[in-house]
């Protein structure tokens, strides 16, 4: 069988960035066969528990039934308890009419892609961007463009590129603050920057919030702070990360209202509804104590610290300092121009995997990613070792 004689679509969300992940699958294969590896290559804490109240609340609302067919756009209680997060986050003034839950961010970014861009448009993102987003953005035909934002600017982009990335045929702006894998979380002034650059230009804004709760340094800004919910803003953010619910799939979309009216017609034929028992976790997520939030966030902050501190001063080699999210930058490019090389010794050497940047844009082939998902004294040997290795380096 071959793929040329599937859809174009399907041809086009199987594009390359898979060998960015040759790294991890060689690390898994080897853990697999025994070996002691670290993964350090992806954002996720498989030993870390969803708070028990949330699933507490999942527990009972299975023994209570709430297992059948659900509100296509998600149920009332959840949906009202999004709408009052975003308003705390934002100041935005909205109502549930703004407001769709979906499968997780993912499930919703794709959803705003296949209802705002085709075949023809642009869309503008910022390098480096989340790896998903070449397929998402493009899948129905529409192409990406990409803004970089440098390492030597903190990962900040800067609003000149942007607007000078703008043509006829741009449709929408991708922001995702705070940013993965950088870490960075854009400065209050180019947000605001940002949202008066779609309106001038009559564009779709698209931010990208699954790390709005996960700041340890600095604060989280959303252009639905500068916008009103009937503009061209759809912010997309999830339970994912803030609540350890990566494997719920609950996610959401907050835009205009007859885009919602929109996704609720693409959720009919896409996914039929969301479970209940997952969407009152949810609530229970969102209303009941933040306290696991703040620890987490607390925590990974530390190891950031501890991150930064431990790699600064190495020869030819540069660790960013992220502001959020569970990733540290590591800027090889000095030491190798292709950042797998260096992840690839690294395993070998030490038995830790990390993920080479190719896939987040092609300005970052000389950057490594890697997790914070570690204990402290997990995370202080590996920096113990990928200092043996840069000082090695020949
Ligand atoms: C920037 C970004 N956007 C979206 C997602 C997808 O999140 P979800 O698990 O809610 O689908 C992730 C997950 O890692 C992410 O890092």
């Amino acid at each position: 069988m071959e793929m040329a004689d599937f859809s174009g679509m399907a041809n086009r969300v199987s594009g390359k960035g898979a060998d960015a992940w040759e790294v991890h699958r060689i690390a898994q294969e080897r853990r697999a066969a025994g070996a002691d590896i670290l993964i350090l290559s992806i954002g996720e804490d498989v030993a870390a528990r969803t708070p028990d109240h949330v699933v507490e609340a999942c527990i009972e609302s299975l023994n209570d039934g709430r297992h059948h067919y659900s509100h296509m756009i998600g149920q009332p209680n959840v949906r009202q308890a999004i709408v009052e997060h975003h308003t705390k986050l934002t100041g935005q003034d909205l109502t549930m009419d703004n407001c769709v839950v979906f499968a997780g961010a993912q499930n919703g970014l794709f959803a705003v892609s296949t209802c705002l861009v085709e075949a023809g448009d642009e869309v503008i993102a910022i390098e480096p961007y989340y790896s998903t987003y070449p397929a998402t953005f493009t899948a129905g035909g529409a192409k990406m463009v990409t803004v970089v934002s440098k390492a030597e600017n903190g990962f900040q982009p800067d609003i000149a590129d942007i607007k000078a990335a703008i043509t006829p045929r741009t449709k929408m702006v991708v922001i995702n603050t705070p940013a993965n894998p950088s870490g960075a979380v854009f400065e209050a002034d180019l947000v605001k920057q940002i949202a008066d650059l779609v309106r001038e230009h009559d564009l779709w804004l698209l931010s990208d919030e699954v790390y709005s709760d996960f700041v340890f340094q600095g604060r989280h800004v959303s252009p639905a702070s500068y916008m009103s919910v009937e503009e061209k803003c759809v912010v997309v953010s999830s339970l994912s990360k803030s609540h350890r619910m990566s494997g719920w799939r609950v996610g959401w979309a907050i835009g205009p209202q007859l885009l919602c009216e929109t996704f609720e017609r693409l959720a009919l034929c896409m996914m039929y509804g969301m479970p209940m028992f997952t969407q009152d976790a949810a609530v229970a997520a969102l209303s009941g104590p933040q306290t696991d939030t703040e620890e987490m966030v607390a925590e990974y902050g530390a190891r950031a610290r501890l991150v930064v501190e431990g790699l600064s001063n190495l020869p030819r080699f540069k660790v960013g300092a992220p502001k959020a999210g569970m990733f540290v930058m590591l800027d090889v490019r000095e030491l190798e121009t292709d950042g797998t090389t260096f992840a690839m010794r690294l395993l070998d050497q030490s038995g830790i995997s990390t993920l080479p940047c190719g896939s987040f844009g092609e300005h970052f082939g000389g950057f490594v990613r890697m997790s914070l998902c570690a204990p402290e004294d997990k995370l202080s040997w590996a920096c113990g070792e990928i200092a043996k290795l840069v000082k090695s380096w020949d």
